[in-house]
């Protein structure tokens, strides 16, 4: 095994990290056969190094049917043929680390993928075997077991339920090719805290949690009723205990645990953050927020608020895999959206999108705690909304009868340089088609360019880490008009956003460090535009 652990003492980085989200699948193709993988990433961490990240974290790299594009897992401790191997894994994670970037892992514990050896099991033993102990199987109600169990409903749409041929019911709250594990279960408890030990073990620095809050169940599955509390299957209190023992795991190790908690209740959402339980989780509330001053100055100071007496940072994201992507977002009339249900062909001016993607990237680098960035938002890439249906695979899609376009869009392939489709990314026929007219977003054009995202990112990236105000660290805010989010950070470091239709004045300031955009002739705020700010005379 590689020597991986990083040599010097580590401090809590996390606290103020910028990481930056790689979907492998379409992240950069080593072998050119269309779908990115670990040889991709490799020869991409210069790429990553000067962009300016400090942490990767990889959606599941794991064997994978690809029912639900990695999130079905076959196999904790291996790496999917598709994008290499384990020792390549290992390789990489030594090699970023050697580029100052340090490696986050997805553990996905409420399911695991139908073909994983304990489900496959589970089906041969037939009821009433201890290998069905593992899931939540269980006969059906009716009259020959023909109804489901309860009337819980999949997280894509349909029953959460699937019948087998035995009669048996099993539970999956996402797809079918998804069953849920039973959380009571010595055994599932014991086989992820060896998982944990197993990539702490290989060098990585963290662990993303997928749908942390759901995996726990009430041991009697009762129907769900609309206000009845606790939940039969979000946010149990047997969580706190699972996690804990996680965060014993992961002090061993200097590890982070880093939750997906959607929960609209932020004093529910925090309880996760106590000191002994997990050390971050990401900040859906601020992503939720249409491009609007009030709304984000109020979800900023919610934000704020809850985190503080837990001692826990914020986290600010904009985009992940799963939602629409910022350009397009923001682009939108109407830019509040919901998450799980996804619309495309809405009226969409990319040109305000992008402007306002530009200015929210800067609000959100200048914000106190880390950042989360998913790869292509630092090229604004919009999200692709005229992929053929025959070529679509997500199951939000076929699950929903397509209704739902699914979370294709924002799960293209990259372009990585040239004028045409693959665009450098390697091979030809690629796993997910790119649109025509991304010439003018590859990595190689707007790494000339310097006026581009990229070039903003980086820009601000840098500055990032040498400006001491901040990362994590105190925040206030300045006065400002009505539609105008001002705010400063420690010594004379100052943010503005205008989110008003009109220019706006800016406060006495020695230096314009960075503008999202061009500043007024007059000096004054464009509207959709940011600027960082040294105050002073
Ligand atoms: C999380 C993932 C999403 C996946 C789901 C089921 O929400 O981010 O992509 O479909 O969990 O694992």
């Amino acid at each position: 095994m590689a020597d991986t652990q990083p040599t010097e003492a580590t401090d809590e980085w996390w606290r103020g990290a910028a990481i930056y989200q790689v979907y492998v699948r379409s992240f950069a193709d080593g072998d050119a056969d269309g779908t990115g993988d670990l040889a991709g990433v490799r020869s991409r961490l210069p790429y990553l190094a000067a962009l300016g990240v400090d942490a990767l974290w990889f959606s599941p790299w794991y064997p994978s049917p690809l029912a639900d594009g990695g999130y079905d897992v076959a196999d904790y401790r291996a790496i999917d043929p598709a994008f290499g191997t384990l020792a390549e894994a290992e390789k990489l994670i030594a090699e970023a680390r050697g580029a100052g970037i340090r490696t986050i892992i997805d553990i996905v514990p409420n399911h695991v993928s139908d073909r994983h050896v304990w489900f496959q099991a589970a089906l041969a033993a037939g009821p009433g075997s201890v290998e069905r102990e593992l899931f939540h199987f269980r006969p059906g109600r009716g009259e020959n077991g023909e109804l489901p169990p309860n009337g819980w409903r999949s997280q894509f749409g349909g029953p959460a339920w699937t019948r087998l041929p035995d009669g048996d019911w099993y539970l999956h709250l996402f797809a079918p090719e998804q069953p849920d594990l039973n959380w009571d279960h010595p055994s599932v408890r014991k086989e992820h805290e060896d998982v944990l030990r197993f990539w702490f073990d290989r060098g990585v620095a963290g662990v993303r949690i997928d749908s942390a809050a759901m995996v726990a169940k009430d041991p009697l599955l009762p129907d769900f009723e609309e206000g009845r509390d606790p939940h039969p299957y979000i946010d149990r209190d047997e969580l706190h205990e699972i996690y804990r023992s996680w965060r014993t795991i992961a002090d061993s190790y200097d590890g982070v645990l880093i939750g997906e908690v959607w929960l609209p209740d932020a004093e529910r959402f925090v309880r996760y953050l106590r000191p002994d339980e997990l050390h971050t989780a990401f900040n859906f509330d601020f992503l939720a927020c249409p491009w609007d001053a009030a709304r984000l100055r109020a979800s900023i100071d919610l934000t704020l608020a809850v985190h503080a007496p837990v001692g826990a940072p914020a986290t600010w994201v904009l985009a992940n895999h799963d939602v629409t992507r910022t350009a397009t977002r923001y682009g939108r009339a109407d830019t509040g959206f919901d998450f799980k249900t996804k619309a495309h062909g809405i009226p969409t001016d990319l040109v305000v999108g992008t402007r306002r993607a530009r200015a929210a990237a800067l609000l959100t680098l200048a914000l106190p705690g880390s950042v989360y960035l998913y790869q292509g938002e630092e090229l604004g890439l919009p999200e692709v909304e005229d992929i053929p249906a025959d070529r679509l695979q997500d199951p939000m899609y076929f699950r929903s009868g397509g209704t739902d376009p699914g979370r294709d869009g924002c799960r293209v392939p990259l372009p990585w340089s040239g004028d045409a489709p693959p665009y450098g990314f390697g091979g030809e026929r690629l796993w997910l088609p790119q649109p025509d007219g991304w010439a003018r977003y590859t990595a190689e054009a707007e790494q000339a360019d310097p006026e581009s995202m990229l070039t903003l990112y980086r820009t601000a990236l840098d500055l990032r880490r040498a400006e001491p105000g901040l990362g994590e660290g105190p925040m206030s805010w300045l006065d400002s008009a009505g539609e105008v989010l001002a705010f400063r950070r420690d010594g004379d470091f100052a943010c503005v956003v205008n989110l008003s239709e009109t220019p706006v004045d800016l406060p006495g300031h020695r230096q314009v460090l960075l503008a999202s955009g061009p500043l007024g002739e007059d000096g004054r705020l464009p509207r959709d535009t940011a600027v960082w700010l040294r105050l002073g005379e």
